[in-house]
């Protein structure tokens, strides 16, 4: 089947069941500040699992964009994307475990209505229980999917694996279908298992279905079994996941959620792979006219070395879904990610590939017929001129790059150290400095490369940190008032600006203040004279500023501003009712002692970031 049928037939057939169908949250949440983007279909519905009450009902179902940064690294073998959609339906107190796992086996296998799976191809892993979470093992949904599998002739025994590592060795016998695994496999939050859930995070056991790619899918080290389920085997792939979210994690362990609620997610593209019967899942109609056009350029069969180009594929279509967010590259947060891919797309075509003249911008109109009916906005201008501006000043720094290259290798060596330098520095990839020492017969050592990088990265936290949980670098006096009047500088520039603005970067003085926010152009004499006027009113109502500590769904309630780390407490600044920022401080006890507000300069520095530097006289 389509990629375009199969999210049809899903909300079809979720719609047929009495859910409410919900549009796609943004890929770059607004709301939640929490994550750069949404990892699941669930992330938007959280007040919703912890107890609100959404307008649509207590039945909703959804494709959802997401991207999942943390998977960049694992994109190249056959079941890995970073973008993807997830089918998604959810119970609000409404239906519960039985419900939701006959609908989900019947969405898979009826050929009518559904997908059309054969059962014979489907495992199901369920929890285990924890002792520890006093949590039982879960005998119903076993029982719910050992009678589905019975009736549609397929005998479904249990078998009890625990933690996925111990079970590695251990092969499926005879009659075995459901699987039972610990909290590792088989409990789901978004932090991951239960003992590195935040308080106030909602969570449950889940119960997954995978689908059996065959012997031919596996890893040759699995050659010699049938592999169980969940195993990094290769052969099972998971494509659903029903979580019983019902518990919520308190300082002391788990307390129940208002309503036992249901979280389903599907991989949109890992199911159409398993409607093709293929475990490659760039073979699905999604990626071909991508792979094609890469293959007939560059001469390169596709199964003969497919990683670049799932590469390309992959990259390309994420960079277009964030871009069409809205989001420019730089070299902070989404924007580096964007950049990132974009960059990493770039050097698999002209390397990884060989094809030198084939821009990336040639390749969009493939995505875009693919997506553009339900995704409009991927089909704007800015989608494929953002990328295009990326992929010219990547290439610019290649050659850059290639000249400090150069002037390295006339040594007739390059240190692990140096080819870090050229990666951090000039934005040269570590691949291409050792490919490109290797056709000069330059010899390169990777030692020192990773000690380099830690260094490098040790001092950017401390940066960030410094930035991000107060202590100022100098804790005078007019540095606390330039503080202070950030977080005026920042709630105001959202009021004027809207909430598209925010912070990527912020340097006191004594002399002045420096503020970075996204914003795509630069502020009109109006608009930086309305930020100066909203500033300057907020100092002469001499507003008391408060520093309080709080759990962060409290702080995430008030609406406070701001970067900050995912934890249990977080402080946050609030300025009279005006600011709520998260920060560490310091701050003067009220505004009325910072004086007159100027702005002395608004400008670029990069992509989509403005500067402004202000003054207090
Ligand atoms: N939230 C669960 C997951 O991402 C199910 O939707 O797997």
């Amino acid at each position: 089947m389509e990629l375009n049928e199969v999210r049809k037939r899903y909300l079809d057939y979720m719609r047929d069941r009495g859910h409410s169908v919900l549009a796609s949250a943004p890929l770059v949440p607004r709301e939640d500040s929490t994550t750069l983007f949404t990892g699941s279909g669930m992330q938007p519905l959280v007040p919703y699992l912890l107890g609100k009450e959404h307008p649509k009902g207590t039945r909703l179902a959804n494709a959802q964009k997401c991207f999942r940064a943390n998977d960049i690294d694992e994109v190249g073998d056959n079941r890995h994307t970073t973008f993807f959609e997830m089918l998604g339906n959810w119970s609000l107190g409404s239906y519960f475990k039985k419900e939701q796992i006959e609908q989900c086996f019947l969405f898979l296998t009826d050929p009518n209505s559904g997908l059309g799976l054969n059962p014979e191809r489907l495992y199901v892993s369920v929890f285990a229980g924890d002792k520890l979470l006093n949590i039982p093992r879960d005998e119903e949904s076993a029982e719910v999917w050992r009678q589905l599998f019975t009736s549609a002739g397929v005998t479904a025994e249990t078998a009890h694996i625990g933690s996925k590592e111990n079970g590695d060795r251990r092969g499926i016998k005879n009659g075995e279908r459901i699987f039972f695994y610990d909290a590792d496999e088989n409990w789901w939050s978004r932090s991951g298992s239960p003992d590195t859930m935040p308080v106030g995070e909602p969570g449950g056991p889940d119960t997954e279905v995978f689908y059996d790619f065959g012997d031919s899918a596996a890893d040759p080290a699995y050659a010699d079994m049938k592999p169980h389920p969940a195993s990094d085997s290769g052969r099972f792939v998971e494509i659903g996941n029903s979580v019983f979210m019902q518990h919520i994690r308190t300082k002391n362990g788990f307390t129940q959620l208002p309503k036992k609620n249901v979280d389903f997610g599907g991989g949109l593209e890992r199911l159409v792979a398993a409607t093709e019967d293929t475990a490659d899942i760039f073979r699905i109609d999604a990626f071909a006219s991508c792979i094609s056009a890469l293959a007939e350029r560059s001469g390169i069969a596709y199964d003969t070395r497919p990683r670049p180009f799932r590469i390309v594929a992959d990259h390309l279509r994420a960079a277009m879904f964030i871009a069409a967010d809205g989001v420019s590259p730089s070299n902070t947060d989404q924007g580096y990610v964007l950049r990132r891919l974009v960059r990493s797309a770039v050097y698999n075509v002209q390397y990884g590939l060989g094809i030198a003249d084939l821009p990336l911008t040639v390749l969009v109109p493939s995505m875009v017929s693919m997506y553009a009916d339900r995704y409009p906005e991927i089909a704007e201008e800015r989608v494929v001129q953002t990328i295009g501006d990326e992929e010219e000043r990547f290439i610019t720094t290649l050659q850059k790059g290639t000249k400090v290259f150069d002037a390295i290798a006339k040594k007739g060596a390059i240190t692990g150290e140096e080819m870090f330098t050229l990666q951090s520095t000039y934005g040269f990839p570590k691949e291409l400095t050792i490919s490109l020492a290797r056709e000069k017969h330059v010899s390169v050592s990777s030692d020192g490369y990773v000690s380099a990088m830690h260094r490098h990265r040790e001092s950017s936290r401390q940066a960030s940190e410094r930035k991000f949980k107060g202590g100022l670098a100098d804790a005078s006096d007019m540095s606390v008032k330039y503080h202070t009047a950030t977080h005026l500088l920042h709630q105001a520039l959202r009021d004027v600006l809207g909430n598209t603005v925010e912070q990527r970067g912020s340097n006191i003085t004594p002399e002045r203040l420096r503020f970075d926010f996204s914003y795509d152009r630069k502020l009109t004499d109006e608009e930086k004279k309305q930020v100066e006027t909203v500033v300057n009113d907020k100092i002469q109502e001499g507003l008391e500023v408060r520093c309080m500590d709080m759990p962060l769904e409290e702080a995430r309630r008030l609406g406070a501003i701001g970067t900050f780390e995912y934890g249990d407490t977080v402080r946050v600044y609030c300025i009279g009712e005006y600011s709520k920022e998260f920060c560490g401080g310091p701050h003067v006890g009220n505004t009325a002692d910072l004086g007159s507000f100027r702005i002395t300069k608004e400008e670029s520095v990069a992509a989509g970031i403005r500067r402004i530097k202000a003054v207090l006289e």
